[in-house]
């Protein structure tokens, strides 16, 4: 489809919506990513849909659109010991459910290219939460979603060199290639411009390390010919031995698998 027919679809739809859509049953749902019954008495069921978030009163017969992220993909739902709900929805981030008022609101949207499609938590400790994204790994947050870091092992910046790279990172690099370099966040731009590209992840979950370092520190400093959002870096104060440490921190983030695989020998690992 067209990029302008779908804004255009979207906005028609977003206009002829209430507070809450058109009550459907169960056979008109879109595709169910995922679900979650959300009170004690088990008759208020979510549905995590293709086209967004779908709440049932009644026992999951009839079901009314949420007006939040209607339309965008919801991957994940998820309820949590101490009563609370959460859904991932693709641009909106994650969202937690104000019960009483029937609102979702966004509590963290600097996932980068992650999708998060699991989440769970413990009743002796509601603050930390871990959830699965979509490449398979876990992420956890210590402080009820907030705050998020991967699970993992030992692979951290931790040499000069890469904490040099990793502060020259958070100041001119981290806006696109987000926080530990999870990737650009999905907008509504990304999901309807056939022609955005996208900042990829540097961490292990992308291509990063199917260049040398030599052809990393090439990117930095040249920039993309695909497109003027990675510019030429060396035209904005980064220097060859900036690149350098660039490229340290970034490899900082990737496990030894990623290390041992770097560049030509790629193809090898796959
Ligand atoms: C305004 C957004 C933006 C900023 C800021 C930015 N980049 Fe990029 N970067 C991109 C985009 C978009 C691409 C993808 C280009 C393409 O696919 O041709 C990219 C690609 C890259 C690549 C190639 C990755 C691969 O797997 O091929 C590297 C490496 C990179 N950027 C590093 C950096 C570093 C280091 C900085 C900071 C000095 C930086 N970028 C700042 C948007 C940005």
């Amino acid at each position: 489809m067209h990029k302008a027919k779908i804004l255009l679809t979207l906005f028609l739809a977003l206009a002829a919506f209430g507070s809450q859509g058109a009550e459907i049953p169960l056979q008109q749902l879109p595709k169910i990513n995922d679900f979650a019954i959300v009170d004690s008495e088990g008759e208020q069921y979510i549905a995590a849909t293709n086209q967004g978030l779908y709440h049932s009163h009644d026992h999951g017969h009839s079901w009314r659109a949420h007006k939040t992220g209607f339309g965008l993909p919801a991957a994940m739902v998820a309820t949590t010991p101490d009563g609370s709900t959460y859904a991932f929805v693709v641009t909106l981030g994650l969202l937690k459910l104000d019960g009483k008022n029937n609102q979702w609101k966004t509590i963290n949207n600097r996932f980068g290219s992650q999708v998060l499609q699991q989440l769970s938590a413990t009743r002796w400790t509601p603050s930390r939460l871990v959830a699965r994204n979509h490449y398979g790994k876990l992420i956890v947050s210590d402080n009820y979603g907030d705050d998020w870091h991967k699970l993992r092992g030992p692979y951290h910046p931790r040499t000069d060199a890469e904490k040099r790279g990793q502060s020259i990172y958070v100041e001119k690099c981290q806006s696109c290639h987000g926080v530990d370099g999870v990737g650009e966040t999905y907008t509504r731009q990304v999901l309807t411009d056939k022609n955005y590209v996208m900042a990829p992840a540097l961490d292990e979950s992308a291509h990063a390390w199917h260049h040398t370092d030599e052809q990393l520190a090439k990117s930095i400093l040249e920039g993309s010919p695909r497109t003027q959002r990675m510019m030429a870096w060396k035209d904005a104060d980064v220097s060859d031995d900036d690149a350098r440490d660039l490229v340290a921190y970034i490899k900082s983030l990737w496990t030894q698998r990623e290390l041992d695989c770097q560049g030509p020998k790629h193809m090898e690992c796959m």
